[in-house]
């Protein structure tokens, strides 16, 4: 890439709901950049050389105590600044404005009346109205000096401020939000335009970057992947096997909880096409042994995470001169764990491989970590991984053991296998795999009543669980359209052998939860 240095924009985070889709907003304007708490050091601030500061919005009011606020170098730094909700009242309260508890708290859309259209809201027109989306309590009484009115709402009279000889931006509403229609013309005006990024974050140059920065740090050493065929472990295998070649060793532990032919194609796409060191090891007898007879979901679980710790150590024992471990984790995990939030509001506890660095004495590699989800999967298409992995939904660690339902026996595992794969292969040319955030089968430990020809049936229930979500913590059921529903149905029932009813879970999160266990 022969140093190449990016534009970069910085978020200041005050703990607003929205801080990750301003950041995702920016990314997708193909420019870098990071969020960070917003008591970052000016130091810091001063190394990170960003061309422009967003300050997010947050809970909180500026004239409480104990209010967050940021370095006030940030006004001296001489670049443009971009203050949203909370980060303009803080920009008012420390230019010298003032800033005030509205009389009437504003939340959802309003209308901003555009009084000047000459840069932030270039190309919106001069007096045009356009639905932006509030969600404040305080609003700004009194501009700092140097600033004026470029957009205003009914409740808002100062819903946009400018400075435009320091190049500083507040606007009262959100518009990283879609309900703020034109919220990306304003980010791009200010990204693009204002601060003069240049746009050159994109995934053809992120694999350049980190391929040099790999290298480097790998050196002549070995790098282990544990080979899930998810999307994150599947970009990572890629890309460093782009980066290492044979240097990467990948392990796949066909636990016996997968989905029908996963395992093959795991092995098609990444040792045959590929040609990776792939070592696929079927412990399958060893999972399901381990499992015979547990019914308790919490102990189910257990029993996979440490049986698979245990097959992965033992079979790595295969490449002792590795040093690295590598492990798919994604910007949002690097983002929540130093949260201004705190790590309570954002705990969870789906870590499938926690602990195995340390045990194994490996140094932790984790190239996408800079990356959000959609980015990730630009990534595997661009490093050559077909469709099926690059579009696949999410699938957790334990797998099918949480989806059979009670006692997990080679015989039902093999009964909701080949529901899944009907159901599936169904959802897939309805296009609704594309549409929904997760779309697959549960086998429960009920038997009913049926007819089938002249013979009365005493057989299984299968449950079809359909979400749509954005990040999987809160979630709807997916209104499934009827006629699909009956083929998927139809077809489960007499191609299936010991299923006789299919029930579609028309359940949130929550109370629910995605999984049934
Ligand atoms: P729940 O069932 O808690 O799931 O609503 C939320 C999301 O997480 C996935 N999930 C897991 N992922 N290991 C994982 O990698 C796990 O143990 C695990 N359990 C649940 C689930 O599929 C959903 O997308």
């Amino acid at each position: 890439m022969g140093g190449l240095t990016l534009d970069k924009i910085l978020v200041l985070d005050f703990g607003s709901q929205y801080t990750q889709l301003i950041a995702r907003r920016v990314r997708e304007l193909n420019v870098y950049c990071e969020i960070h708490p917003c008591h970052l050091s000016a130091d810091e601030i001063r190394a990170f050389a960003p061309r422009g500061i967003i300050l997010s919005g947050g809970p909180a009011g500026v004239y409480q105590e104990q209010a967050p606020t940021c370095s006030r170098e940030i006004f001296e730094l001489g670049v443009p600044l971009l203050g949203i909700c909370y980060g303009q009242q803080l920009m008012m309260n420390q230019l010298g404005g003032q800033v005030q508890p509205s009389r009437r708290r504003e939340y959802g859309r309003a209308e901003l009346e555009i009084l000047d259209d000459g840069d932030l809201f270039r190309g919106l027109g001069r007096s045009e109205r356009t639905p932006v989306w509030m969600s404040h309590g305080d609003r700004v009484e009194k501009p700092a000096p140097g600033f004026e009115v470029i957009g205003r709402s009914d409740n808002s009279p100062y819903a946009a401020l400018r400075d435009g000889a320091r190049r500083f931006y507040g606007l009262q509403f959100h518009p990283e939000v879609v309900h703020t229609p034109q919220g990306k013309r304003m980010l791009s005006n200010f990204v693009l335009e204002i601060c003069a990024c240049r746009p050159e974050w994109t995934m053809a140059n992120f694999i350049d970057l980190a391929r040099e920065e790999i290298s480097a740090r790998v050196g002549s050493d070995e790098v282990i992947l544990a080979l899930s065929g998810g999307v994150d472990s599947s970009v990572v295998a890629a890309l460093l096997h782009r980066a290492l070649g044979r240097q990467l060793h990948c392990l796949f532990v066909d636990n016996g909880l997968l989905r029908l032919g996963e395992a093959r194609s795991v092995e098609e796409v990444f040792g045959s096409h590929f040609g990776m060191d792939l070592v696929v090891v079927d412990a399958a007898v060893e999972f399901v042994q381990a499992l015979a007879g547990v019914q308790d979901p919490e102990r189910k679980r257990k029993i996979i995470g440490q049986k698979f710790i245990e097959v992965f150590e033992r079979e790595a024992g295969r490449f002792a001169r590795a040093r690295f471990l590598a492990q798919g984790t994604l910007y949002p995990d690097v983002i929540e764990s130093r949260s201004v939030r705190g790590p309570s509001a954002t705990i969870k506890s789906h870590h499938n491989v926690g602990g195995l660095p340390e045990r194994m004495n490996l140094e932790l590699i984790e190239p996408l970590k800079e990356l959000f989800k959609d980015e990730v999967r630009v990534l595997g298409r661009e490093l050559g991984l077909p469709r099926e992995i690059v579009e696949r939904q999410p699938f957790p660690g334990p797998g099918l053991g949480v989806r059979v339902i009670g006692e997990i026996t080679p015989e039902r595992l093999d009964t909701l296998r080949r529901a899944d794969a009907i159901l599936q292969q169904e959802a897939d040319q309805a296009g609704l795999l594309a549409e929904t955030w997760q779309t697959f089968a549960v086998l429960l430990p009920v038997r009913s009543v049926g007819v089938m020809g002249d013979e009365r049936t005493y057989e299984q229930t299968l449950v079809i669980r359909s979400v749509t979500s954005v990040d999987g913590m809160t979630a709807d059921w997916a209104r499934l359209p009827y006629d699909t529903l009956a083929i998927i149905s139809n077809r489960i029932i007499n191609e299936v052998r010991g299923v006789n009813r299919v029930l579609y879970d028309i359940s949130s999160k929550p109370p629910a939860t995605i999984e049934w266990e």
